[in-house]
């Protein structure tokens, strides 16, 4: 039988065009690349999340001397919220990134081990998370699910 996978997402021209909400967010992960630690790649991220509560939280990324410890933006926010929040939902999420003397005019998209991360916490929390994802400028996709992010998931129900 043959199958077929697809998702709907949109692309916006500039972040003008988001709504009010989703402008702030952005812009709070852009603000977010300022407290980046990333001495090794150059390469800021900033992430922002929306709660239930109303509250913005932001996290960027923190890399180490031995590379593969560091942590991307995502995930750090991730972790943050579910020590710190650990009874909110997070609505959304909004990503960026400045690259040290490069342009940031195309969406970032989130590596393979923020998309488990984020599967966890739609499937922990029973809620989709609305990511937006942009540069510091240019259009920004949005995405009603990070579930789209990793088709076919390893949601941890088969554990069960
Ligand atoms: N990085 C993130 O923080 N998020 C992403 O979505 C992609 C990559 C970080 C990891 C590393 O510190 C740097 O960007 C370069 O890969």
């Amino acid at each position: 039988m043959q199958k077929k996978y697809e998702f709907e997402y949109e692309l916006v021209d500039h972040a003008g065009l988001l709504s009010i909400a989703d402008q702030a967010l952005l812009k709070a992960a852009i603000k977010a690349t300022e407290t980046a630690y990333a001495p090794y790649s150059n390469f800021k991220v900033g992430a922002a999340a929306c709660l239930s509560t109303g509250q913005i939280v932001i996290g960027s990324n923190q890399e180490s001397a031995s590379f593969p410890v560091g942590i991307c933006a995502e995930r750090t926010l991730l972790n943050s919220i579910g020590s710190q929040y650990p009874a909110a939902t997070i609505i959304a999420m909004a990503v960026s990134y400045d690259p040290f003397n490069k342009p940031s005019t195309v969406p970032i998209s989130p590596c393979g081990m923020c998309r488990q991360s984020l599967l966890d916490y739609e499937n922990r929390y029973q809620a989709p998370i609305k990511m937006i994802l942009a540069g510091k400028t240019g259009p920004v996709m949005v995405l009603p699910t990070a579930a789209h992010l990793l088709p076919f998931g390893f949601d941890g129900s088969i554990l069960k």
